[in-house]
Parts: C-alpha cells; sequence; structure tokens
C-alpha cells in the first residue's frame, strides 16, 4: 500500500462526499442499502449518522444480499440517490441493468466488477491496489466519507472499528487492525474515543464478571467451556481463582490481583493446549483490544469486538434496524433488545457447532474442498458464521477450504466460503473463485480472499462443488 494508492483512494472519498452534499443541496431524499452483517450495518450507522446530521430525509434499507430481487424492489420505488454501502462492486452489472436512472454512491470494500458505472462514484480500496480484505472495511470507508463531509464526524470513528473487527480485520501478528484500519484506530485515540489494550480476547473481558466472559466466548470456541457456566466456575476454582467475591458478588477482570491474572491467562492457553488445541491457536486467545472509551464500563458495546457480536446477531437475526439504531447512537429500549438477541444469536451458534462437530463424519471431501450440507437446519444468515468459528476453533481443517450449503427461506440455496490464510498466501482467490462458480451454474457471488459467499439454484450443489473444486485446482497450480 504506497501514498498514491492511499491519495487515489482519498481523492475518491472526496469526490464521493462531494456528491453527497450536491444531493443534499438539491434537497433530494437519499435511500441508503447496505448488507445485515456487522460491517454493513456500521457503514449504514455512520452514513445515517452523517446524513442525520446534515439535516436531509433519508431511509436505510439493509439487504441479505444485493441481488435481482432486492434491486427490482428499490426501482419500483420513486426515484431518488442511493447509497450502497458494504454492496454494490460485485453487482455493478445488476444496478446498472435495473436502476438505469438512479445516481449512485458505493462505498464498498469487497472484489469489485472491473469496469467502472456511469452515474456512479465507486469509493472501493481495490480499485486503488488496496486490499480490502485486511486494510480497510465498508463502515471505515464510510467513516472517511462522514469525516470528509465534516471533519466533525471524527467521534464515529470508534463505529468503523467496530465494522473492521465484524469482519475479522484483525488480521495482525497481536490480533491488531492494520494499515487504513489502524489510522483509522489513531485518530479515534488520539481524539479521545478509544483505547487500545494488549490482553485476553474473551467475550466482554473488561464489562463483563469473568466466568461470563469465559462462558460467552465462543469465538474462538473453548471445549469444554465454551457456554457451559457450570464448568467455567469449576474450571476458575481449579486453577485457585475464586469466581465469587465475600459480598456473593462475580468477579469482574478490575477485581482480579495481578498474579491472578497471571495465572488466568497462562492456565486458559494451558488448558486449551490440553484440549488438542494448535499452541499458535491457544495463544492466539490474547491479542489486542479495543474499548469505546465514552460506552459505561458494564455495557455490551464497551468492548469493540462484543459490540460487533451483537450487530451481527441483530443483522442475522432479522432485526438489522436496531443494530443500526445503537450505530447512530441510540440506547435504552432498543439496546435491551440487542442484549436479548446477542444471547439467542449465541445460543444458536453453540447449537450449530455442537451439530458440526458431531456430524464432522458427515462432511464430504474433494480434493481441495470440504462440504458442509446444512439443508434448512442451518439459518442461511448464519451458516458463514458458522464455518468461520469452526476453521478458526479448527474443528474444520485449515488444510482445505470450507464450503457450506444451506437452503434459505425463498428456495434457493446459499452458500458461504472460507479458508485460511495460508492458503491465499498460495494463490487462492475465494472471492473470485467462488464468483466464477457461481455464475457457471447461473448463480450470483463474490466476495474477498479468504471469505466469499453465492447464492445458486436449488440442486446446482454438484454441479457447483466440481466447478469450484477446479478453479480452486487452477488458483493453486495443481491441475
Ligand atoms: O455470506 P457470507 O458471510 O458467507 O459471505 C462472505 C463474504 O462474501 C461477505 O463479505 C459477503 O459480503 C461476501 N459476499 C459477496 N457476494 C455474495 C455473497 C457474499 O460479496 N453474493
Amino acid at each position: 500500500m504506497d501514498d498514491s494508492s492511499i491519495s487515489k483512494l482519498s481523492d475518491r472519498v472526496d469526490f464521493a462526499s462531494k456528491t453527497i452534499l450536491d444531493w443534499v443541496e438539491q434537497d433530494q431524499p437519499i435511500t441508503v442499502v447496505s448488507h445485515l452483517d456487522a460491517d454493513g450495518l456500521a457503514a449504514a450507522g455512520i452514513i445515517g449518522s452523517m446524513l442525520e446530521r446534515l439535516n436531509v430525509a433519508f431511509k436505510v434499507r439493509i439487504v441479505k444480499q444485493l441481488d435481482e430481487d432486492s434491486l427490482k424492489e428499490l426501482s419500483s420505488e420513486p426515484i431518488s440517490p442511493i447509497i450502497f454501502a458494504d454492496v454494490g462492486s460485485g453487482q455493478k452489472d445488476l444496478i446498472y441493468s435495473n436502476l438505469p436512472e438512479h445516481s449512485v454512491v458505493i462505498i464498498d470494500h469487497h472484489q469489485p466488477l472491473e469496469y467502472e458505472l456511469e452515474r456512479c462514484v465507486e469509493v472501493n480500496p481495490h480499485l486503488f491496489g488496496i486490499d480490502g480484505s485486511r486494510s480497510i472495511s465498508s463502515s471505515g470507508l464510510s467513516y472517511l466519507v462522514a469525516k470528509s463531509v465534516d471533519l466533525n464526524n471524527v467521534d464515529l470513528a470508534p463505529i468503523a472499528v467496530v465494522g473492521a473487527l465484524g469482519d475479522r480485520q484483525d488480521s495482525g501478528k497481536r490480533h491488531n487492525l492494520v494499515d487504513l484500519n489502524e489510522s483509522i484506530v489513531k485518530e479515534a485515540v488520539e481524539a479521545g474515543f478509544l483505547e487500545v489494550k494488549f490482553g485476553l480476547r474473551l467475550f466482554g473481558f473488561e464489562s463483563r464478571p469473568i466466568v461470563k466472559s469465559l462462558e460467552y466466548t465462543i469465538d474462538p470456541l473453548i471445549p469444554g467451556l465454551s457456554g457451559n457456566y457450570n464448568a467455567c466456575l469449576k474450571f476458575l476454582e481449579r486453577i485457585g481463582i475464586t469466581p465469587v467475591d465475600e459480598d456473593g458478588n462475580l468477579r469482574r477482570m478490575s477485581d482480579l490481583s495481578s498474579n491472578e491474572l497471571r495465572s488466568f491467562m497462562v492456565n486458559l492457553v494451558k488448558y486449551m493446549l490440553s484440549k488438542g488445541i494448535e499452541s499458535k491457536e491457544a495463544e492466539s486467545i490474547m491479542g489486542t483490544i479495543y474499548i469505546i472509551s465514552h460506552e459505561p464500563p458494564t455495557s455490551p458495546l464497551r468492548d469493540a469486538r462484543e459490540f460487533a457480536s451483537l450487530l451481527n446477531a441483530c443483522g442475522r437475526l432479522g432485526v438489522p434496524s436496531i443494530g443500526v439504531a445503537i450505530c447512530m447512537g441510540r440506547r435504552g429500549e432498543v439496546l435491551d433488545k440487542a442484549e436479548k438477541l446477542t444471547s439467542r444469536y449465541r445460543q444458536t451458534l453453540l447449537k450449530y457447532l455442537d451439530w458440526l462437530s458431531r456430524n464432522l463424519d458427515k462432511v464430504r471431501q474433494t480434493r481441495f474442498l470440504q462440504v458442509i450440507y446444512g439443508g434448512d437446519y442451518v439459518d442461511d444468515r448464519i451458516i458463514g458464521t458458522l464455518i468461520s468459528i469452526a476453521l478458526s476453533s479448527r474443528i474444520l481443517s485449515p488444510k482445505k477450504v470450507a464450503v457450506a450449503f444451506a437452503v434459505s427461506p425463498e428456495g434457493k440455496v446459499k452458500v458461504s466460503a472460507r479458508a485460511d490464510k495460508a492458503l491465499a498466501r498460495r494463490g487462492l482467490n475465494l472471492g473470485l473463485a467462488i464468483r466464477d462458480a457461481a455464475s457457471q451454474v447461473e448463480g450470483v457471488g463474490g466476495g474477498h480472499d479468504v471469505a466469499a459467499g453465492a447464492q445458486i439454484p436449488l440442486n446446482s450443489e454438484e454441479d457447483f462443488i466440481e466447478v469450484l473444486d477446479k478453479i480452486i485446482a487452477e488458483q493453486l497450480g495443481s491441475e
């Protein structure tokens, strides 16, 4: 990533902000279309806050996927300018054919279709040689646009950090954000909105009682402890840490002495090793933690990773508007609802992880793929997260690409694919492979080098697998 790439991206960001300000000047109501995952909701929240502060009328639509159906729905509404966030770059052809008269801004970090579209300003790092899967997410790009509109929007930086973490962009050696994300982190820290620490990457470790934080951690999955409160209590007692204080309150991280904290870290890593987790993975429980300074100490929004998980729960359990509202600063009842969704989301993921662990013998192996058939048992909005965790927790092998199918309520097949970064270093580009394979079976797909998705017709799964296996063989140079 050189200076000229950054300066070209920055020019494009300024062009997008000027376009949006022109729409505002002409008093045109704006439609924001974004994606249902944490990064998409964070992007929609940042853009929503920016437009709200500009006093312009706007509405937000959250889509599971930007496909012909969702675009047809948009085309039936009165024509207004549209900002696509976290979707759009891979669907420019569909936007072009379905919305021929709309002015459009696309703010997206997925691998784009090569041609540029008239009537459209596209802010995408890949267009300037910057890797959108690691350097910056769609919420980060939305933040850059918001800051170009008004420097006071710097207070939205923590939401961009939440989105990037939601998209697993913490790819630095210490599980830290890198490149352009790192610059956003720096700005947020300097402005007093964010604190960065090194510590245990347990769920809400700073904000929750330790036993709860251990129980709630499912990414990575800690076998025997994740989701099991009593086992977590026993584990703490066994390593000499009393989980409850003299007054009967559950103890928090801030209640532990430095010796207890050290013992906790060492024993947790030892425990993970004893469960057969590789040392690199076990040690990865330690890493960089991002704390949002102005959130109250016990808020689920204080730890940016926990915030991201709450957004994923809202989006993937069908109430994305709650997530967007929270990113726009709403609290109270919406936050209570989001907490309930987070708990349901965690239970659901644990159920699926258990199902997968018990059915590993049914995972179909091809030369380059391990294929999971979720049928209508696994929710099509959650299957991607399931295989992400299964791969990072090594329930699935890192040596092959994980591909999972789920049948969506719309009667199509949702495909999610994930791969270990080592395969990308050997030449794998899952986003391109999935896009190509999906189009060969009359589906649509795309994404990033190690995480991609698609929608394909029912009963085309086997053809899809055959084609995908061949494309991946070519990418890895081993026919
Ligand atoms: O849906 P899933 O979580 O498996 O998608 C993985 C990545 O691929 C996400 O970043 C998603 O936005 C992207 N994707 C895409 N085009 C699709 C489906 C998914 O770019 N048709």
